[in-house]
């Protein structure tokens, strides 16, 4: 008999409904006794019992999927390809939005592991890697999207975010712009790792020594901040590559207070290519991401294994960045 629920209570000294309470993420328990039982729940090892009855015995048709800031417009361009490939093969979603945080993340994993869903989708946020242990923990089939884990096996979908990045910087350069600031997202994220990659390899292959970087967390307010405070501090820039849409926005918005002409002066790209990119004025020369794409082939990715119940198969999937230029044109000399 695997570890219970009861023993999990027993262990933090607490009642079982106070364990439910917790795993189930519920409210009305202190932070104390929260820290306990989660500390117990770890030492145990313990997963509610639907891991217990072996969850291959249950064909649930259920999909779990994980996205990290879903008021972000990229990622419901993932969802829609995962929703449409998992409709084919009649399966549903349960979807759960963490807004970057771990236990949010912990908690959806639990929950899917007690709704017993068949595979799991995944986005992780910035700080996933401290759920790692349990990530590994959970046998069900599961595939990550967007963001690679660093010390997990698992399969993967993401964009070639090196190339992309490199075509972005590469058009800027060659428009004539020499002083270029790189606004990463959140530094530990594979995406950003590899974005700033792109960013250095375009860099040296021109000879620019000087590299400027910034990080941001991927949101609109993150993209005015590092450009408000690049133009306090008398930063000397001709062009923004910011790392995705959304704070390529929130760089248009500072940079159009202060009266500063975009793409004449400053030129602006982005990341992504979500629809306000195409609706922006100056519209957003940006790096199209197969958002779509990386949703639907993740779906079938999952379901493989469901089906075929392979183990320790890992597929990584590297879908084709696209540099799309909109109003950008060269510098005036
Ligand atoms: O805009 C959100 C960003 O987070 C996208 O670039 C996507 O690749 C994810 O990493």
């Amino acid at each position: 008999m695997g570890v219970t629920i009861k023993d999990v209570a027993e262990r933090a000294g607490v009642s079982i409904s106070t364990v439910s309470l917790v795993i189930n993420g519920k409210g009305g328990v202190s932070d104390e006794l929260k820290e306990k039982i989660e500390e117990a729940v770890e030492e145990l090892n313990y997963h509610p019992n639907a891991m217990a009855r072996g969850l291959k015995s249950k064909k649930s048709k259920v999909l779990g999927l994980v996205v990290p800031d879903i008021l972000n417009p990229f990622f419901p361009q993932v969802i829609k390809g995962i929703e449409d490939a998992a409709k084919c093969y009649g399966y549903t979603l349960i979807l759960g939005n963490t807004d970057g945080k771990m236990e949010e993340e912990a908690r959806y994993l639990h929950l899917f592991v007690e709704k017993c869903v068949e595979g799991i989708i995944f986005i992780p946020s910035g700080t996933f890697n401290k759920n790692i242990r349990l990530f590994r923990e959970i046998k069900v089939p599961r595939v990550v999207i967007d963001r690679a884990l660093d010390d997990i096996k698992v399969s993967t979908v993401m964009t070639d975010n090196i190339l992309g990045a490199y075509l972005g910087t590469r058009h800027l350069l060659a428009n004539g712009r020499r002083r270029i600031i790189f606004v990463s997202g959140p530094p530990n994220l594979q995406a950003s790792k590899d974005r700033y990659a792109g960013y250095i390899k375009a860099l040296d292959e021109f000879g620019i020594k000087e590299k400027i970087v910034e990080y941001g967390n991927f949101t609109f307010e993150s993209g005015k901040m590092v450009t408000t405070d690049a133009l306090e501090k008398k930063t000397k820039f001709d062009a923004i590559f910011a790392a995705n849409d959304m704070m390529a926005f929130g760089a248009m918005v500072v940079l159009a207070e202060k009266k500063i002409a975009i793409p004449e002066e400053v030129e602006v790209i982005g990341y992504d290519n979500i629809l306000f990119s195409s609706l922006s004025k100056p519209s957003l020369t940006t790096i199209g991401q197969p958002a779509y794409d990386m949703g639907y082939e993740a779906v079938k990715i999952v379901l493989r294994e469901i089906f075929t119940k392979k183990r320790n198969s890992y597929v990584s999937k590297l879908l084709e960045p696209k540099l799309i230029i909109r109003e950008s044109r060269p510098r005036r000399n």
